[in-house]
């Protein structure tokens, strides 16, 4: 047996798939994403979003449909990146033992009319769960697709109704050090912190996760609410998230603020702006029946391969500086 077929995927966990494949009929019930009332109201820094739509419904359909193979379920919920849990990549896949997340609710405030503390289920309440094959591109160089289950970041923020002063989106992560062991080290400055534009987080690509492969989130991927942005790097997809805040300017992020350097506001996926350390021309595929080790590299795409839905949010601005 060659050393490729040993790496091969044992038929115990294939049966993982068959559990999205029959999800894909969500995928046809889903309709054209409604208008965004707040889509390109704001006047952002570092330069105003474009007055037009960001994408029309057919594009953001077009932004869902991959024929790239799938990542095994056993390699997203085993290779993942959660420094409240460690900062090896098979840590996290621990984090079932100590993350408890029911009852959960997150705190919604800031630039808004109706801020409040609100259980999960009140959240979501009414919001039907999509499937969404997205791509999750590691600045790291490596790459998953994954089968994600969730609802559009927008259609939960306009519940809290932002006002015209909402310019970005702060989100904060649970920092517990009794359920977290990595947050009793000073790996990042706590809690884990990220934001985006008002214009980007309205984006209809832009999503709260709550599942993958069909089933609810394992607490290694964020459970139970961790944002995906799949034109933008990993790490823009906090996990277990507890607050969100409307605000007027740039907020601070984890990563900016441990190496400005090297890792910016934006962060869109971007193979002309390399890394300081090293290239983001190309990126390892995890995925199949490849091996982590063996799998040949790819070219990484411009925005991760969703520029024709998000390219025009950035219309103007100067990738190399805003990086
Ligand atoms: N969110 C929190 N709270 N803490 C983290 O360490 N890591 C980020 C992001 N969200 C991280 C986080 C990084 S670097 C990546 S690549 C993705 O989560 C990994 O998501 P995954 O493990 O579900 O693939």
């Amino acid at each position: 047996m060659s050393l490729r077929d040993a790496l091969r995927i044992p038929a115990s966990e294939i049966t993982e798939e068959s559990v999205w494949h029959d999800r894909r009929r969500l995928l046809a019930a889903l309709a054209a994403s409604p208008a965004l009332g707040l889509a390109g109201c704001a006047e952002a820094e570092p330069t105003p979003p474009p007055r037009r739509p960001a994408a029309t419904p057919a594009q953001v359909r077009a932004g869902f449909a991959t024929r790239e193979e799938l990542t095994r379920y056993a390699d997203v919920t085993t290779y993942n990146n959660f420094y409240e849990f460690g900062t090896g990549k098979a840590d996290p896949s621990r984090a079932a033992r100590t993350l408890r997340t029911a009852p959960w609710s997150v705190r919604v405030d800031g630039e808004c009319e109706k801020p409040g503390t609100v259980p999960l289920e009140d959240l979501l309440r009414g919001l039907s769960p999509e499937e969404r094959i997205y791509r999750l591109r590691c600045v790291e160089g490596w790459s998953m697709v994954i089968p994600w289950l969730g609802v559009p970041l927008a259609a939960v923020l306009e519940r809290f109704r932002p006002t015209s002063k909402a310019k970005y989106v702060a989100f904060t992560s649970l920092a517990d050090p009794r359920q977290m062991p990595g947050v009793r080290l000073p790996v990042l400055d706590w809690p884990y912190r990220e934001g985006l534009r008002m214009d980007e987080a309205m984006h209809p690509l832009a999503f709260l996760v709550t599942g993958l492969y069909g089933k609810p989130l394992p607490q290694q991927n964020g459970a139970p609410l961790r944002l995906v942005v799949p034109w933008k790097y990993g790490f823009k997809g906090i996990k277990s998230i507890v607050a969100i805040r409307f605000v007027a300017r740039m907020p601070p992020t984890s990563w900016n603020m441990a190496a400005p350097e090297e890792y910016g506001f934006f962060s869109n996926v971007n193979p002309d702006v390399d890394h300081p350390r090293w290239s983001q021309r190309t990126e390892r595929r995890i995925a199949g029946s490849a091996s982590k080790l063996f799998a040949e590299r790819i070219p990484t795409r411009m925005f991760n391969g969703y520029a024709e839905q998000v390219a025009s949010l950035y219309a103007g601005m100067d990738l190399r500086r805003w990086f």
